[in-house]
């Protein structure tokens, strides 16, 4: 058998296999005290539909994770491919925090959790946190779904190899 894969050993070369995952494109959000907050993610999974559970891995030093802590409610928004700016923006380092994050960007409160939904996206999920789990430089945030339903009739944005990507193939609206 011919050998044509390439081991790759460093930081970036593992970056790199692992961008060769396409996903999807979705932002994460809670409400606390000081107001909404919310970032992008495709770390997203559905792990069980007996119970129904999802999980997002999220850094230790993003502000989500303090107010999911406190709060144990967040949503999920599964962006369209229409909303690279959006999934730009909650993934910049020095947006604001708080209304001021969320201006311009057309968003409800998911009736379940309270925690924003941007209203553009194709799908949502309202969950209830039920742990989370230390995982290297991340935790794994895993949410029971008490709510969920379909947004805009559009394609879902996709993430592969660093770059966003529309659907080819078109999808079933
Ligand atoms: C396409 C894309 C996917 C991302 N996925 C994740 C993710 O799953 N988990 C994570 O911690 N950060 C992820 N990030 C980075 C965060 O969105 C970014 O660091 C954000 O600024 C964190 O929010 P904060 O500034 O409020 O802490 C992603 C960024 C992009 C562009």
């Amino acid at each position: 058998m011919t050998d044509v894969s390439r081991r790759v050993d460093t930081d970036r070369g593992f970056r790199s296999v692992a961008g060769r995952f396409a996903t999807g494109v979705a932002v994460a959000t809670a409400r606390g005290t000081d107001g909404p907050v919310g970032m992008t993610v495709n770390s997203f999974t559905t792990v069980s539909l007996d119970p129904r559970m999802l999980l997002i891995c999220l850094r230790h030093d993003c502000r989500l994770l303090g107010t999911v802590r406190r709060t144990g409610r967040f949503a999920i928004t599964v962006l369209a491919d229409d909303q690279r700016d959006e999934a730009a923006w909650f993934a910049s380092r020095g947006r604001p925090a708080g209304t001021e994050g969320f201006a311009g960007i057309p968003h409800d409160r998911e009736r379940t959790t309270g925690c924003p939904l941007l209203t553009d996206g194709v799908a949502y999920f309202g969950c209830e946190a039920v742990r989370t789990d230390p995982a290297g430089d991340h935790m794994v945030l895993m949410g029971v779904v008490r709510s969920s339903g379909l947004l805009r009739p559009k394609p879902p944005l996709l993430f592969v190899d660093g770059h966003y990507a529309r659907v080819a193939d078109g999808v079933r609206a």
